[in-house]
């Protein structure tokens, strides 16, 4: 999703900063299973852009240790499975 990803990088950029910045939380992910966990998990702390600008750059592995980092040193509250089920969807949807 250029345009997403842009955004960060190009802050007043006329058409696509209007398109997309309708402000942070109205960000959606992408369709899928898992989805609604990821959305409620992880807005807490930030917004969901945090999962767009690293979409280019993890794969399973990189995700796996994201969520694991923010879990064991965020301290975000998220339990095994829903670990494993949010892995799976940001690999699938936004992995490298
Ligand atoms: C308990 C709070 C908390 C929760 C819940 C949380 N995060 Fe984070 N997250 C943080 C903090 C704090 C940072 C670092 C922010 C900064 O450095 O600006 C961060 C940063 C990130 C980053 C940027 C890269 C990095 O490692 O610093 C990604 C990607 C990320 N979070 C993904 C997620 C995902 C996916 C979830 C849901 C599974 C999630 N976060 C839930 C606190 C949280």
């Amino acid at each position: 999703m250029p345009c997403t990803f842009l955004r960060s990088l190009i802050v007043a950029a006329g058409t696509c900063a209007s398109l997309a910045w309708a402000g942070e939380d109205n960000i959606r992910l992408k369709e899928g299973p898992g989805r609604e966990i990821v959305e409620t998990r992880c807005v807490s702390c930030h917004s969901l852009d945090y999962i767009e600008m690293n979409s280019p750059i993890l794969d399973r592995k990189g995700w796996e240790a994201s969520v694991g980092k923010m879990v064991r040193i965020m301290g975000a509250r998220i339990d095994e499975a829903e670990v494993q089920a949010i892995v799976d969807y940001l690999t699938t949807q936004y992995g490298k």
